[in-house]
């Protein structure tokens, strides 16, 4: 996968944004930025599009921007030449993805039919819109789409909020969402784009849905852990999971059979997506021991933090 896709497929959502006053797209790329979502779509509804793209690119460097409603040639052009790392549309233009490949843009086209689908296989794209996706199916029509077409990865947008968004990307033919949830409109005129780096959280938090998995406690040896799986199972009839590195009580503590990471021992916080979490934390400044990571079919599946918080070093890891 390209580079800028696999950017796009770690944070997960696209906001789409329309703007009408000059003057808001700095603020608002910033409020983005704040809320940890690093990446957005500026579309070319307005006549706006093209100096919000050059002035984000250049003022907010951290902020990867993309062009939406790219529908003609000259759009395309105009929209490279502001500084836009991706283009998008909402249908397939044939002579548009043509001249994007020759020029070695990267178009992502809209589709919402199989026989989208195949004119998108002719021109050798294989990463689609798929628009407007509630009205057009849902996750229901990507599914049923993606049998025939395997190789076929989607963008679904149109449509999409904090109830549907993971009923999208827990697909694994699903590269991340697109929508305009984020932005509200009231918001924006008022200026208040506090409120709109919290509904980026909002949107991140449901997408990543971090739930506490377990706890561990470092035991000095085998003998003292035994002594205190004891102890809980006695209290609290635990059930008792051993295994060579450690017991687990009832999937929610683990005592480990030595001392293992952590001055009090660990905490496992686990998350629907772990890579997009990783890319998450890491942009809000946190860091990762890659020392620690543990992978199962080339996918990471636990990873911990390089610094403990309250004493306890932090697991990540996959649900
Ligand atoms: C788009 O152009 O991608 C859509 O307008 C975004 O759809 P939404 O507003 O329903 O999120």
């Amino acid at each position: 996968m390209n580079k800028i896709l696999k950017k796009l497929n770690s944070i997960g959502i696209i906001p789409v944004v329309t703007i009408d006053n000059i003057e808001k797209a700095i603020p608002l790329a910033e409020a983005l930025v704040e809320g940890g979502i690093h990446c957005m779509e500026i579309t070319f509804r307005t006549e706006q599009a093209e100096e919000a793209i050059k002035k984000i690119t250049t003022k907010v460097p951290k902020m990867l921007v993309g062009a939406g409603t790219v529908l003609n040639i000259e759009q395309a052009d105009k929209a490279i030449k502001a500084g836009a790392k991706f283009l998008i549309s909402p249908g397939l233009n044939p002579k548009v993805v043509k001249y994007c490949i020759e020029k070695d843009y990267l178009m992502i086209p809209g589709i919402a039919t199989p026989s989208d689908v195949e004119q998108a296989i002719n021109l050798n794209v294989s990463i689609v819109k798929f628009f407007p996706a509630e009205a057009a199916g849902g996750i229901n029509m990507i599914k049923s789409i993606s049998s025939p077409y395997s190789e076929m990865k989607f963008i679904p947008t149109g449509g999409i909020n904090n109830q549907n968004l993971n009923q999208y990307l827990s697909f694994n033919k699903v590269i991340c969402c697109g929508g305009s949830w984020i932005l509200n409109e009231e918001y924006i005129v008022k200026n208040q784009f506090d409120k709109i780096t919290k509904l980026c959280r909002e949107a991140i938090f449901t997408m990543l849905g971090f739930e506490i998995d377990h706890v561990g406690i470092n035991a000095e040896n085998e003998t003292v852990a035994k002594d205190i799986a004891k102890n809980f199972s006695q209290f609290f009839n635990f059930s008792i999971n051993e295994n060579e590195f450690s017991i687990f009580m009832d999937k929610s503590v683990e005592i480990i059979k030595n001392v293992y990471l952590g001055k009090h021992g660990h905490i496992a916080i686990k998350t629907n997506y772990i890579e997009r979490a990783i890319n998450y934390i890491e942009i809000m400044g946190g860091k990762f021991d890659i020392n620690t990571i543990k992978k199962v079919d080339g996918k990471i599946i636990s990873i911990f933090l390089e610094d403990e918080i309250g004493g306890f070093a932090i697991q990540l890891v996959q649900k």
